[in-house]
């Protein structure tokens, strides 16, 4: 595995892929299994997979865990040489925010898909996040770009980027991998004990709950996201969101007779730990956001 981390370094390298496929995972690092999957994803497009690390600051609000990210490049490096990665890019913020992180170019997303859900809660953070993927696609040119499923609006707002600005990437979306109980993996469920990591179940058993309702039938879909809701914050979450909403753009369900593709998403925290989970419905034929054609 090679390791990169200035911009000279990756411009030689991306010289010498110029006859290859290279795919990119973004990364913040702290990697799980769940991260793994994505290269396994990944491989199966590309001739060279390039992992990024790196714990974007622009994407994280004052009030947030910036300082508490976990961080574990040593452990990320062995991971990554055992999945079988082939390239670590791990920059220090000085590479990709030349002038600093405080004032700097960005990317905005638009206000509909991103002032919502996540986006209410973290203002400013699909901002941070475009901006650093758009640095990332434009440093390495990866011809393909994986991200996982689990931040789903994230997935929307990187897919929406790339059309929008007529990048050339495209985005492969990775589906959550879970624990056996089936929390979905995170870098932040390390900072659960095992009691809250058997109360964090409960997310992902209200998502379910919740899709078994839509199956039998249940289109009342403003009642179905309060009940889960209270059910949430009855399991001992601070429930920041519970909602149904259209898989293509996350807008709001407004006929629940003909309702297609839907996503059911969730935000939480366990004391001070914040949680995301989302599922599709129906389970079958899934996909995620449009994927405009433009001559
Ligand atoms: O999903 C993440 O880990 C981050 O938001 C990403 C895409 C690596 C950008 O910093």
């Amino acid at each position: 595995m090679i390791e990169l981390a200035s911009r000279s370094e990756l411009l030689q390298q991306t010289l010498d892929w110029q006859q290859q496929v290279v795919a990119l995972i973004p990364t913040m690092g702290n990697l799980h299994n769940g991260h793994l999957s994505l290269i396994k994803i990944a491989r199966r497009h590309a001739d060279t997979v390039v992992v990024s690390v790196f714990v974007n600051p622009t994407q994280f609000g004052a009030n947030e865990d910036f300082s508490n990210y976990p961080r574990s490049l040593e452990s990320d490096r062995k991971q990554l040489l055992n999945a079988g990665c082939d390239v670590l890019f791990a920059p220090s913020p000085e590479v990709l925010y030349p002038f600093g992180s405080d004032d700097f170019t960005q990317v905005l997303p638009p206000i509909a898909l991103a002032n919502t859900l996540c986006g209410l809660a973290r203002p400013g953070h699909f901002n941070g996040v475009l901006s650093v993927v758009a640095r990332l696609f434009n440093l390495i040119q990866p011809q393909v770009a994986v991200f996982g499923e689990k931040d789903f609006q994230q997935l929307l707002i990187i897919k929406r980027m790339v059309t929008d600005l007529g990048m050339s990437q495209q985005i492969i979306s990775a589906p959550t991998i879970r624990e056996p109980s089936g929390l979905a993996m995170s870098s932040r469920n390390q900072h659960l004990d095992t009691t809250a990591k058997q109360q964090a179940m409960g997310l992902q058993q209200t998502l379910q709950h919740t899709a078994r309702q839509l199956d039998q039938g249940r289109r009342d879909i403003k009642l179905l996201e309060d009940q889960a809701f209270q059910q949430l914050q009855h399991a001992g979450f601070q429930t920041e969101y519970f909602s149904i909403r259209l898989a293509d753009d996350l807008s709001e369900v407004s006929n629940h007779n003909k309702l297609g593709q839907l996503r059911i998403l969730a935000a939480v925290k366990l004391g001070r730990t914040r949680l995301i989970d989302n599922i599709a419905w129906p389970v079958s034929g899934q996909q995620c956001g449009k994927s405009a054609t433009i001559d």
